[in-house]
């Protein structure tokens, strides 16, 4: 199967990031989204990294005006009707994913791929509200999806070999690394990164080591580009809180609690940098 033209839905972090980097491989791009004004904001966006890999001259102007010409934002999910994949990247709940992909089936031709970015939650939830489990998968993207190599590749146990097949050759031509798991919480990365996290979280409660150490043990020590503090502030307190409530809920093993720290921290909106301040402090984003 050849694929053409690419839908996204949701255009907010990780949305706006695969339709980037999809226009950039030369792919047609729809992105959907839930207001006008949540759609200027994730277009307007993608216009501002782009006009920063003009000046630092990544790509030409011409060579930015051509990727946004493949870029074609709405609110109208039946405009979805002629992509042969289409990737959600919506909110991180089942339920609204569920209706997406309920929406999706309804409007998109049999052969079309749905794809979903979750990061935690079980996809064959998702593939059985549509008529077509077998051509359901999950292609997590790592953020910023337009610089980070690596793409999750998950199969269910009823996502087909041809879909696979398809996925891996779609994420090879955006230039990813792809590695494939099954439909296991977490997958690979989360499930292996999230321990990690709550584990240094654990070491700063207890007043076993200063922040600073942590970061600079692991920075230094294992030669890691970011501490696993001022990573957790990077993904946002309240994401890491999520994930690990999702995948303790499913699998009951205790690396996966909660320390009490990180609950009150995202209860007193301390979320990282987005809102400012986590176990950092930020100059607020805008
Ligand atoms: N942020 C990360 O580091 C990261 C990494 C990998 C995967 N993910 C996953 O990617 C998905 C998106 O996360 P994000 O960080 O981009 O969230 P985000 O909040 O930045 O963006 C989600 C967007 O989806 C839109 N949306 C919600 N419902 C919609 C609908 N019905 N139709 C169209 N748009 C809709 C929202 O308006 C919002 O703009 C989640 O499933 C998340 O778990 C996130």
């Amino acid at each position: 199967m050849d694929i053409k033209k690419v839908g996204v839905i949701g255009c907010g972090t990780m949305g706006g990031g695969i339709v980037q980097t999809c226009a950039q491989s030369g792919y047609e791009v729809r992105v959907l989204e839930v207001t006008e004004p949540l759609l200027a904001k994730g277009l307007a966006s993608i216009d501002r990294i782009l006009a920063n890999n003009v000046k630092k001259g990544k790509i030409t102007i011409q060579g930015k005006q051509d990727i946004q010409n493949r870029i074609n934002g709405t609110l109208d999910i039946n405009s979805f009707s002629d992509c042969d994949i289409v990737i959600e990247a919506a909110t991180e709940k089942l339920d609204v994913k569920k209706r997406i992909f309920a929406a999706l089936d309804k409007i998109c031709p049999p052969n079309t791929i749905l794809a979903t970015n979750t990061s935690c939650l079980s996809i064959i939830d998702m593939a059985i509200v549509t008529g077509r489990p077998d051509k359901v998968l999950g292609l997590h993207f790592m953020n910023p999806v337009p610089v980070m190599a690596l793409l999750e590749i998950i199969r269910t146990i009823l996502t087909g070999e041809e879909t696979l097949n398809v996925g891996r050759a779609f994420g090879l031509s955006l230039g990813k690394t792809i590695v494939e798991t099954k439909d296991e919480p977490g997958f690979i990365a989360n499930r292996l990164l999230m321990p990690f996290i709550l584990n240094s979280i654990r070491m700063l409660e207890n007043g076993f080591a200063s922040r600073d150490d942590i970061d600079k043990s692991i920075k230094l020590g294992l030669n890691h580009p970011l501490g696993p503090l001022a990573l957790a502030d990077i993904i946002g307190l309240d994401t890491v809180y999520f994930i690990v409530s999702a995948l303790y809920d499913e699998l009951k093993d205790p690396q996966y609690a909660s320390p009490t720290m990180l609950k009150k921290m995202v209860a007193a909106n301390w979320l990282g940098r987005k809102s400012g301040k986590g176990f950092y402090e930020y100059e607020k984003m805008v």
